[in-house]
């Protein structure tokens, strides 16, 4: 018997509340979405729809909604339709046409669509033939109303945004047209549905398109009834005559821990079911839902068990078009209490246009009985084919064939239990509670990067062999590693006692998963199995900076290569200070940060402490001081007042490194001399800095280009924040330095070959 496994499960059942509770370090129990796009579209007023306010078009500001059309109609029905306000107006386009989103927060969102033909319209709105589309997914495939029986359309897509833009393109057919009466795109917590459907295939490549979402035995439930504004629809239509079922319900304070399961599904789905009315009609409960036929289905099963007591209790099998899915569940068991909600998640390829789900009592059940809560069906969508002009699409299934050569009900994925015994969610302590609330970044953000098992990691690292050992600090250990592929990595190992360590690393994958620069450093994964947390980054080969200005294995590098690399650090420091969402405040900025892969690319490292930003009506952040001894700014450090001129004032101390030769920190020099910028300051100020410049430059580097990145280290150094500059100018000074030592480059130049010296990525 298949187990699910419990220990792990309850511990992301955790995060599915503590991602919520993670700003304001209370167990809050709403979900308040990121991105919350509402849109009314056409509309000339705000409309109130099922609770929440949609509102239109031209209320959003133009960075946040744009729509890029060569014409668009904002139409409205003459006819008040019985139907919300929200489908009286639309938007209508004669050519293809595109609504652009800027997306807040990475990570899962709803799509909504709804569309309502209005029958007074002409050109006839019945006729559209309807195409819409994100950047790698289709959301409809030519869509028409005439056969449709219903007067309005609403879709629902789950898609995994991974840009700061969304685009929706609606495309009608020659000479046809399309609308849309509203949009919704909403972001979602991550931790709703699995992260992968197997190690190799992440969950978050694919769009899934809602197609039924039952509340068995129970009444439909509307939005507003349910935290993540979803549909839920009574299960009567689908229900098997054949077999015969009762309603049966319970009261919500009979519901174990109704509080947490707030976004799996609202109450109201846990307290009513379906059971078994009588034998007579056999020993199943099954539901038959039209589908098309060759797609990738997905399948989540809702059960909270009313009908087995504390000595009798009751076992399932569940089958999927007559195939046996899941042999013998034992409420109960895996769920930990009676009444204690449960679900289940399948993947299932479907060959045929119908899809059932039933589910009847196993052999070994003491209670000849069945019950089922909820049902939910999605559809794994096809990808735009871009191979091909237009919206013609690719099946799913060519991607992931190989997931159903064997049958027709292919896997099962991630058993969700995600109920847990109250009691020892009780018992735990504070510190497990924050290290858990820290867990939820690491969720979130792994679905993002490729996942490793702990047994790849093991045959890169040779099992983690000492040989291989580049790195050691308080986070962990770091190793050289070799994937199945050839490529060589750097892989991070968190010590997990060490409480500092993890909380450096969530911090690390969180701040990370969002960034792609060419100069900062780039996650290629994480595992994080058995407790282990570890992550996988792009192997450095040249180490550090800090290694070739006075390290071990130390070669001087050229005037022009310490420019560069310090050029390129400056564009990944000014990335994270204004290129991303929200600003970043690297707070660790120093030449041992700053690593040099083969062709000598410098990319910004190590994001343990790095915080994000002030929003934009603050200037700082107010934050317990860290930092690197040596480096930190002097305001900073009295104020507790972290902005990124914080950086700035590192940056200069690289400078000087960087002119010195010299490390910002060294306790074998004299008190005076120990802090390097310090001690440059005081010679600067007595005239005397000339002596500190590393020897190996004098007479090698063009003194205009030295002396222009000299006084920029000074004005980075300024005492207070607001005489510094920022990253921008520090770039520009730096690109006319540059300039200055190439224009006066003699001929040969003596750029020297490296060894391929090694150096911990840390
Ligand atoms: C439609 O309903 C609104 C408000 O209910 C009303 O103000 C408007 O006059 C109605 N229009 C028509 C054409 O009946
Ligand atoms: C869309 O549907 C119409 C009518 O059903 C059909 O004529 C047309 O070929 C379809 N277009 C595509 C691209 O499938
Ligand atoms: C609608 O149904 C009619 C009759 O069943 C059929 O002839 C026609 O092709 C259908 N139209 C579309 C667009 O599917
Ligand atoms: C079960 O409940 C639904 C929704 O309340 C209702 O429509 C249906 O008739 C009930 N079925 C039975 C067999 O009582
Ligand atoms: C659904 O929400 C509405 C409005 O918030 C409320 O009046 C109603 O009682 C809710 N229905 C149920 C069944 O909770
Ligand atoms: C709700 O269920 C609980 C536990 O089964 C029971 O004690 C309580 O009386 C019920 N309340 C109502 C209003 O039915
Ligand atoms: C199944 O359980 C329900 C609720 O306890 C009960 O009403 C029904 O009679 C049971 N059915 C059978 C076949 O035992
Ligand atoms: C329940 O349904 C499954 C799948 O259709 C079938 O194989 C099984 O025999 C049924 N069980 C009973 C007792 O009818």
């Amino acid at each position: 018997m298949v187990m699910p496994k419990k220990v792990p499960k309850y511990t992301h059942f955790f995060l599915i509340l503590l991602l919520i509770a993670v700003s304001n370090e209370s167990f809050s129990s709403s979900f308040i979405p990121i991105d919350n796009y509402l849109v009314a579209c056409g509309s000339s007023h705000d409309i109130n729809f099922q609770g929440r306010t949609f509102i239109p078009e031209f209320k959003f500001k133009h960075s946040n909604l744009q729509i890029i059309a060569n014409k668009k109609i904002e139409v409205t029905s003459k006819f008040n339709s019985t139907l919300s306000p929200l489908y009286n107006s639309a938007q209508l386009f004669l050519e293809k046409a595109s609504f652009k989103f800027k997306i807040q927060q990475y990570g899962r969102h709803w799509i909504r669509l709804y569309f309502h033909p209005f029958p007074d319209y002409n050109p006839i709105m019945t006729l559209a033939s309807i195409t819409v589309t994100t950047d790698s997914f289709v959301l409809l495939d030519n869509f028409t109303f005439a056969n449709y029986t219903r007067s309005h359309l609403m879709k629902e897509y789950l898609i995994s945004v991974t840009s700061y833009e969304l685009f929706i393109t609606f495309i009608p057919r020659h000479n046809s047209l399309v609308f849309v009466n509203a949009i919704e795109v909403v972001s979602m917590p991550d931790v709703l549905f699995p992260n992968s459907l197997n190690p190799s295939t992440p969950f978050t490549e694919f769009t899934l398109e809602t197609m039924y979402r039952l509340n068995v035995g129970g009444a439909d439930i509307s939005a507003q009834n349910d935290t993540l504004s979803r549909n839920w629809e009574s299960d009567e239509t689908y229900f098997q005559s054949t077999t015969t079922g009762m309603n049966i319900s319970t009261n919500i304070s009979a519901i174990k821990h109704p509080d947490f399961i707030e976004f799996t599904a609202p109450p109201m789905v846990y307290i009513t079911a379906k059971s078994l009315g009588s034998l007579s009609g056999g020993y199943n409960l099954s539901w038959e839902f039209r589908v098309s036929p060759n797609f990738l289905y997905f399948v989540r099963v809702h059960f909270c068990d009313m009908i087995s007591s504390s000595t009798n209790s009751m076992v399932l099998d569940l089958f999927m078009n007559g195939y046996i899915a899941f042999q013998s569940l034992d409420l109960l068991r895996v769920s930990g209490d009676l009444a204690e909600p449960y679900y289940k998640d399948f993947v299932l390829k479907n060959t045929e246009e119908t899809l059932t789900v039933s589910v009847g009592p196993a052999t070994m059940s003491s209670i000849r009985n069945a019950t089922m809560n909820g049902i939910e069906i999605m559809k794994f969508i096809n990808k735009v084919d871009a191979s091909k002009k237009e919206n013609r699409v690719n099946n799913v299934l060519t991607k992931t064939s190989e997931l159903s050569k064997t049958s027709k009900l292919v896997i099962i994925i991630g058993c969700g239990v995600f109920v847990v015994i109250f009691l020892a969610f009780l018992g735990l302590s504070f510190c497990y509670l924050k290290s858990c609330r820290l867990k939820k970044n690491s969720v979130n953000a792994c679905e993002f990067l490729r996942h490793f098992t702990l047994h790849e990691i093991q045959h890169a690292t040779d099992g983690f062999d000492a040989e291989l050992l580049i790195g050691v600090g308080g986070f962990g250990k770091v190793y050289k590693g070799t994937l199945d592929n050839g490529k060589i990595v750097a892989i991070k190992v968190a010590i997990p006692e060490s409480r500092q360590g993890l909380d450096e690393f969530y911090n690390e994958i969180e701040l990370l998963y969002g960034l792609r620069h060419q100069n900062l450093v780039s996650l290629v994964g994480c595992c994080n199995e058995d407790s282990e947390l570890i992550l996988v980054y792009n192997y450095m080969a040249n180490g550090s900076l800090s290694s070739h200005l006075y390290g071990r294995d130390f070669v001087p590098l050229s005037w022009k290569q310490r420019l560069v690399i310090c050029l390129g650090a400056t564009k990944g420091l000014l990335y994270l200070h204004t290129g991303a969402k929200q600003s970043i405040i690297h707070r660790d900025v120093k030449t041992t940060n700053f690593l040099l892969d083969e062709k000598f690319v410098p990319k910004v490292a190590d994001f343990g402490i790095s915080k994000r930003g002030p929003l934009l009506d603050k200037s700082h952040v107010t934050t317990n001081v860290k930092g690197s001894f040596g480096y930190v700014d002097p305001e900073y450090f009295w104020t507790k007042y972290l902005t990124k001129k914080s950086d700035v004032y590192s940056f200069g101390v690289v400078l000087i490194e960087v002119i010195c030769g010299k490390p910002a920190l060294d306790d074998t020099r004299t008190t005076q001399e120990m802090n390097l910028a310090l001690w440059a300051l005081s010679c600067h100020k007595k005239g005397t800095f000339n002596e500190m410049v590393d020897p190996y430059l004098i007479g090698k580097v063009n003194m205009d280009s030295l002396n222009k990145v000299l006084e920029l280290a000074w004005k980075c150094l300024e005492e207070r924040r607001v005489n510094r500059p920022s990253m921008g100018y520090v770039l520009c000074q730096l690109e006319e330095a540059l300039h200055l030592e190439l224009a006066s480059h003699v001929l040969n130049d003596n750029d020297i070959e490296f060894s391929d010296d090694i150096e911990a990525v840390v």
